[in-house]
């Protein structure tokens, strides 16, 4: 007689049993190992894009901002002023190093708190070392009413929006 029939009837349970659990073992290391392979591939195949916010803010409507006020939006990083001659918007972006300029109002000009330049209403340096003036920015009107800025566009200074 062999080996193999002398195993009792519990010992072939047994063996079952251990070559039924490497399966699920294996089966098991098999879903794991198809996971990984599943989110890699997808990781691969999805657009590696960078979703920035628009440019564009939405700013409200003009009787927003009284006349002849400045107000800054620290969240969009720009000044609406309401001047005479209709609407305007600076970049609040300081054109020496970047930092973020602020509206002094008691001295009437926006400054910077890095390095101390200092910009009147219309954006044009009077002191420090700032080597451009604010930028003026792209302001209109929506189908709605709204003042939209286009941060990403600089225009030349001195074109206002009329409401
Ligand atoms: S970053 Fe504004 S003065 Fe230097």
């Amino acid at each position: 007689m062999s080996e193999q029939n002398k195993n009792t009837p519990q010992e072939k349970q047994g063996d079952v049993s251990r070559r039924e659990s490497f399966v699920k073992l294996g089966l098991a290391s098999l879903a794991v190992a198809g996971c990984g392979a599943a989110t890699f591939g997808y990781e691969f195949l999805s657009p590696n894009v960078l979703y920035e916010p628009s440019p564009i803010a939405n700013i409200g409507k003009p009787d927003r901002f009284p006349p002849d006020s400045l107000t800054a939006d620290q969240g969009a990083g720009i000044y609406i002023v309401h001047a005479a001659e209709g609407f305007y918007a600076l970049s609040a972006t300081c054109t020496h190093l970047g930092c973020l300029t602020a509206w002094k109002p008691e001295l009437g000009i926006i400054a910077c708190p890095c390095h101390g330049s200092k910009f009147n209403r219309q954006g044009t340096k009077v002191d420090g070392p700032a080597p451009k003036p604010l930028p003026w920015l792209r302001v209109w009107l929506s189908d709605e009413g709204d003042l939209l800025v286009d941060r990403s566009t600089i225009i030349p200074p001195n074109q206002f929006v009329r409401t």
